[in-house]
């Protein structure tokens, strides 16, 4: 069986945070202390995810090779693949397709941040399973914004809609996604939606129609952040440093994981905090070689 390789979507204009983002990638820009990317990146890791491409338009690819490298640091493999037009997230699988070689995939759109203790365990899970597809419904209070679930009276799903003007529920369907070897070929028979884009929603309802798609809850105890406007980057920003400073541990470490994961060791921690010189960030690493806790 392959091992599952990691996606992060991180193309895309930015259009709702211009002018910022007329001259830099939206998932560059930062959130606190840390690149936006720094986050979900983390999260493929915490699922185990070893070999991941970042999706990024043509003409911001070269920022994030500068930001992330090949991913050596990390004890990650890294590969960069661009997306010409933002034509809709389902097109990662097909832009992706080589990449993916058949095997199972995590997908995170590179704007999307997620925290919350048993984070490891849930996507651990998700990722355990080989054949269909696993995706969250989050409660929210805007669910107009986004793919809602639609569930029948004993709690089954019915349908997940994309932004619907009537949501039939609170439960939008979370930026990440672990689909098997089969979502390249189901994103390829995927048509333009109504806004001309190749909707991820349709591509999980192609599974849900299959019966083989499982939509778990994620929790009231785990954080779900939206960095799409000015006042929810902030808002995310703010989380992460309010949650930094009051128990001194980082949010969305990729040092940090990759020490825990076993996939660096201490002399290649220690290098890295070098790197950051004095930085709160470099103190942090440092920090990881001489505590336990
Ligand atoms: C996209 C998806 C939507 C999902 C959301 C999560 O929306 O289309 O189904 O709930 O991401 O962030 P977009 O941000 O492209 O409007």
């Amino acid at each position: 069986m392959k091992e599952r390789k990691g996606i992060v979507l991180a193309g895309g204009t930015g259009s709702r945070l211009h002018p910022v983002t007329l001259g830099i990638s939206k998932q560059l820009m930062p959130v606190y202390d840390k690149p936006m990317i720094y986050y979900p990146l983390s999260v493929l890791m915490l699922a185990g995810i070893r070999e991941t491409a970042i999706i990024t338009t043509p003409h911001d690819q070269a920022q994030f090779k500068q930001l992330l490298g090949d991913g050596r640091q990390w004890g990650i493999s890294l590969t960069y693949i661009t997306q010409p037009s933002p034509d809709g997230l389902a097109q990662a699988y097909t832009l992706t397709e080589a990449f993916l070689d058949g095997a199972p995939s995590g997908m995170v759109l590179g704007d999307n941040i997620f925290f919350g203790h048993g984070l490891p365990e849930l996507l651990a899970r998700a990722g355990a399973k080989r054949e269909g597809g696993t995706v969250f419904g989050y409660r929210v209070s805007d669910p107009e914004r986004y793919g809602v679930v639609d569930y029948d009276a004993s709690g089954a799903v019915r349908e997940l809609i994309e932004k619907p003007a009537k949501p039939p529920s609170n439960y939008a369907v979370t930026g990440v996604y672990f689909l098997d070897g089969s979502a390249p070929e189901k994103a390829r028979s995927l048509k333009p939606s109504a806004r001309g884009e190749l909707e991820i929603i349709a591509l999980l309802e192609c599974f849900r129609k299959e019966s083989s798609l499982n939509v778990e809850i994620m929790g009231r105890g785990y954080a779900w952040l939206d960095t799409g406007t000015h006042g929810s980057l902030l808002d995310a920003g703010n989380f992460v440093r309010t949650l930094q400073l009051r128990q001194g541990t980082q949010v969305g470490c990729p040092e940090e994981i990759a020490y825990e994961q076993g996939w660096i060791d201490a002399k290649e921690l220690a290098a890295r905090a070098d790197i950051f010189g004095k930085s709160d960030y470099g103190a942090y690493l440092r920090g990881l070689l001489d505590v336990p806790v």
